[in-house]
């Protein structure tokens, strides 16, 4: 039986045995060529992705199969939003841990472009989800302001807990990533224009 898990901003996501089904819905607010058209470039994008990061074993869902429109099918990953837990766990061992995940991902030139506590689920290990909006570069500047798109959302989600987790992350991230403190000085500059408007 199919059962909704999950209405996100762009898309529904159903259960059935193990796999996830998420389906990127019509927004009608949007022209109907260019909704049509940004709906198929996601899903496609985030099979793509998907599939790489099989290739290098970096924990997230195996992709199962696309329409190559609007609906892709994954893996189902069992286990709790850290958005849902940070609180209630070791959250510095757990912001370590994901400040080591993102350096391996821009290690491999994956720009998330959405990472957020919702977008990680604690299994065994973290692991990383929603892949719509990811490419793939190896500037300084992309990896920086994904650091940076990941401040903005620890501090609105988890504000009591924010800097010690922030500070984690980027301890554990310039530790692997490489070109990390080139990366980590941009952030900075980054940082000091304000709040990012160039999210896509
Ligand atoms: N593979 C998965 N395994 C378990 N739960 C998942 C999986 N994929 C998505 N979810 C759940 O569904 C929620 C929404 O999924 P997702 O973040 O991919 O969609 P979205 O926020 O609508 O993103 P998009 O910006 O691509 O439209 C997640 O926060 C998570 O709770
Ligand atoms: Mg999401």
């Amino acid at each position: 039986m199919k059962k909704l898990i999950a209405q996100g901003a762009e898309s529904k996501l159903f259960l059935e045995k193990k796999i996830v089904i998420k389906n990127r819905f019509r927004k009608t607010y949007r022209l109907k060529e260019i909704d049509n058209k940004l709906r198929k470039f996601r899903t496609k994008r985030e099979a793509k992705v998907l599939e790489k990061l099989q290739k290098i074993n970096f924990p997230s869902p195996k992709p199962v199969k696309n329409n190559e429109k609007d609906i892709l099918e994954m893996e189902f990953i069992d286990g709790n939003l850290i958005k849902n837990i940070l609180e209630k766990r070791n959250y510095v061992k757990l912001s370590k841990e994901i400040g080591g995940k993102i350096a391996i991902l821009h290690n491999n030139n994956i720009i998330h472009h959405d990472l957020t506590t919702s977008n990680m689920i604690l299994d065994k290990e973290i692991y990383f989800i929603d892949f719509g909006l990811s490419f793939f570069s190896h500037k300084i500047e992309d990896k920086a302001v994904d650091l940076h798109l990941l401040k903005e959302g620890l501090e609105s989600k988890h504000p009591e807990i924010w800097e010690k987790c922030y500070k984690a992350v980027l301890e554990s991230y310039k530790n692997k990533a490489k070109d990390g403190n080139n990366i980590l000085k941009r952030l900075k500059t980054v940082e000091s224009r304000g709040r990012y408007k160039g999210r896509k």
